[in-house]
């Protein structure tokens, strides 16, 4: 948006879903021709946000995977992404794949004209015909409205219109950079929708369910995986919707990892996935199938707690306790990780770690004895 021209977002726009999205030739650093029509045959997301956008990584990955959940056909974790010029390189567990996302797309005010989007915070998914799929304005400054991204995933999933219900969007509070990072959640969707419609007919043939609506397993609803947690093997017949820290509390029992805020937010939840940390209510259990997962149970060999236990009860690093297995499990985690040697460090790599009782000194306190002790003991 060009600042010092008071256009106001307007209310309505000519540019409903399913019309078809005006072209413009894109500023392209290594192609100067190429227009938006050049890129039909894949979904493209169209941004207009202030600049100062910024989030983190892991604050990216992990809002995917917060909306990929809510898309449990899809069975899809994203691992990693890297971004490539106007193009996200998205890694998830089962495939990869490149996506164009045009932010602030040059001449930028006359593009935004172009979209009704002067003024505006804007986001369109544009579908691979080169249509507008879901589109989001809201004035400057205005904060997101989650229950659309839902509901967009309503659309464009149709599928999973039972499964994404009023209640879970009320549940979801996005921020405006959360929200623009889910948007290429929706567009993963509409990816697939779109592979699903055309592997429909063919499907039809053999009597077979096109992807999108096959169901996870021959007994329904559920599917069944094996997981590997403290050493032990656990099978299990699991709604591929479950969190890890669900099917850690609410199927196997293990209740040492804490749910709380069930949003990626707080790090109570933490667990160690092949000796990384990993945030259980943001990880698809069935994405990790084939990891050894330890949790806060699996830490004391015997009567013994692992050093990181001790120091925590040595130092009083908790006292309501409620988040003391996430920050244990997560300091653990730390050890094996290129953190510098200061106590700021520390603090600053277990940020993820939320403590309302305040307990941050003395927590600080028992990871930097251990690791001055250097008695990290494997897990
Ligand atoms: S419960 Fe997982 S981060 Fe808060
Ligand atoms: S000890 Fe109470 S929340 Fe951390």
């Amino acid at each position: 948006m060009e600042h010092g021209v008071a256009a106001a977002c307007p209310l309505d726009s000519a540019l409903k879903p399913g019309s078809l999205a005006p072209d413009f030739r894109l500023a392209h650093p290594r192609n100067a021709s190429l227009s938006l029509s050049d890129l039909r045959g894949q979904p493209v997301v169209l941004a207009f946000y202030p600049p100062g956008w910024d989030p983190s990584r892991g604050e990216q990955i992990a809002q995917y995977n917060k909306i990929l959940t809510q898309l449990p056909n899809l069975h899809a974790e994203l691992m990693d992404f890297a971004v490539d010029g106007d193009w996200y390189d998205l890694r998830f567990a089962r495939e990869q794949m490149r996506l164009p996302f045009l932010a602030n797309p040059a001449p930028q005010a006359e593009i935004a004209r172009l979209y009704g989007a002067e003024g505006c915070e804007a986001l369109f998914v544009i579908d691979s015909e080169g249509r507008i799929q879901w589109s989001y304005r809201a004035p400057i400054g205005v904060p997101p409205r989650a229950e659309e991204l839902v509901e967009a995933l309503r659309s464009i999933a149709p599928p999973l219109r039972e499964q994404i219900v009023p209640a879970q969007a009320s549940r979801m509070t996005l921020t405006r950079r959360d929200f623009i990072a889910a948007t290429l959640a929706t567009a993963f969707a509409l990816t697939l929708g779109a592979r699903a419609a055309q592997a429909e007919p063919e499907a039809a043939k053999i009597g077979a369910k096109p992807m999108a609506t096959a169901p996870a397993s021959a007994g329904g609803d559920t599917m069944p995986i094996t997981l590997n947690v403290n050493g032990a093997a656990h099978d299990l017949a699991i709604d591929p919707r479950a969190t890890l820290l669900d099917a850690l509390r609410e199927r196997i029992g293990m209740t040492g990892s804490k749910k709380g805020c069930d949003h990626g937010q707080c790090g109570a939840c933490t667990v160690l996935a092949d000796g990384r940390r990993v945030l259980s209510c943001l990880s698809l259990a069935v994405a990790q199938q084939g990891k050894a997962i330890t949790t806060i149970e699996g830490l004391a060999q015997g009567e013994t707690l692992h050093p990181m236990q001790q120091a925590f009860l040595s130092h009083d690093g908790f006292q309501c306790g409620y988040c003391t297995p996430g920050q244990i499990m997560s300091a653990v985690g730390l050890l094996t990780e290129p953190v510098g040697p200061e106590d700021a460090d520390v603090r600053e790599n277990m940020s993820g770690n939320i403590c309302r009782c305040g307990a941050y000194p003395n927590i600080v306190a028992a990871i930097q004895d251990v690791r001055k002790a250097n008695t990290n003991a494997p897990v």
